[in-house]
């Protein structure tokens, strides 16, 4: 049985020289867990299981198939980085299933929030059961469960639980990073070699983008959507904005608005700002984005994307807004 307890005398993580030391731990103990066997795990491209997989890369090499799933609810470019950073750079093992079609047509008329939820978690563990299946002799699971995971059984990710893989999947867990902090597990992505950019990524749902796509999603929004989003983390990220702010999307209603773009009518969708900060996402205030940028934004959105003609700042705390809009 897995030790689940932090020690009270664990030194917190802040520097290269302890992720060091701690990466030469979980090696060790990693190698000697799993022996010969394989290891399969689920990459998403978010932090947790990307440091994991960096760690288990160092470790067991191509004894750690990684899956990743890619279900057309990815930000621009998310899923060609795990592609660039682990199947190319790090030379590991990876499995890229782009499974958009399915997910896509599963949600085709699906408007209801939890129902979209429901389809995309179920669909995610039948693509990743499919694959587990493909492949011979896997005998251990490898998952990016950290401290607060164990903490608070009540919390975010246990909430909002779905993306995650069901406990009878029915192999022994590897789970390296289980009694770190977020904040140490980035100083440790960091000292495996990670991009900075995919280790301080913000927070990113399970459902993606499908949480954000308002209502049923369709797949010229869903694009829209997507291409705003990139627009506002470019400029987030060349304004300061992006290691400050906790985090920061577009969302995307099921509504048009009357426009005019070339001197004729115009029907569009408008694109919504959101950008919160909180340290426990159970409350979050409101980022005051400065009005320079905002008009920046709204330029670029407008003139750059097809199908949006409106931006508009949401500016509602949390309570009473959720953080996502679905
Ligand atoms: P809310 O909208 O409940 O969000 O204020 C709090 C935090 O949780 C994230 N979130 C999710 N994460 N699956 C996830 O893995 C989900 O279905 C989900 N819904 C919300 C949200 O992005 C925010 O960081």
């Amino acid at each position: 049985m897995e030790n689940n307890k932090r020690p009270e005398n664990m030194a917190r993580i802040t520097t290269p020289e302890l992720a060091n030391a701690f990466i030469d731990e979980q090696v060790a103990a990693v190698r000697a867990q799993v022996g010969d066997k394989k290891v399969l795990l689920a990459l998403s491209g978010g932090v947790d299981s990307s440091v994991v997989a960096a760690l288990l890369i160092k470790a067991i090499g191509k004894q750690l198939v990684c899956v990743h799933v890619n279900h057309g609810l990815m930000r621009k470019g998310e899923s060609e980085q795990v592609v660039e950073v682990f199947g190319k750079q790090m030379d590991a093992n990876l499995i890229y299933v782009d499974a958009s079609e399915r997910f896509l047509s599963l949600l085709a008329g699906v408007s209801e929030p939890e129902k979209k939820r429901k389809i995309i978690g179920n669909e995610f563990i039948k693509v990743f059961d499919e694959e587990a299946a493909k492949q011979e002799g896997i005998s251990f699971l490898a998952q990016g469960t950290i401290y607060p995971d164990i903490l608070e059984s009540d919390g975010v990710k246990a909430h909002h639980n779905v993306g995650g893989l069901p406990k009878e999947i029915g192999f022994e867990l590897v789970e390296p990073v289980r009694l770190l902090f977020k904040d140490e597990v980035r100083v440790v992505g960091e000292a495996l070699g990670l991009p900075h950019s995919m280790v301080y990524r913000q927070p990113f749902p399970g459902p993606g983008l499908g949480v954000r796509c308002l209502g049923a999603i369709t797949r010229d929004r869903l694009e829209a959507l997507r291409e705003a989003d990139a627009i506002l983390r470019e400029e987030f990220d060349k304004n300061g904005l992006a290691e400050k702010v906790w985090q920061y999307f577009i969302a995307i209603p099921d509504m048009k608005s009357v426009g005019v773009r070339d001197g004729k009518r115009y029907e569009g969708w408008p694109a919504i700002i959101r950008a919160v900060n909180t340290t426990d996402a159970m409350t979050a205030t409101i980022e005051e984005i400065p009005y320079p940028l905002l008009h920046h934004i709204t330029d670029r959105i407008t003139h750059e994307v097809e199908g949006i003609n409106r931006v508009l700042l949401d500016l509602t705390p949390k309570p009473i807004g959720t953080i996502e809009w679905e």
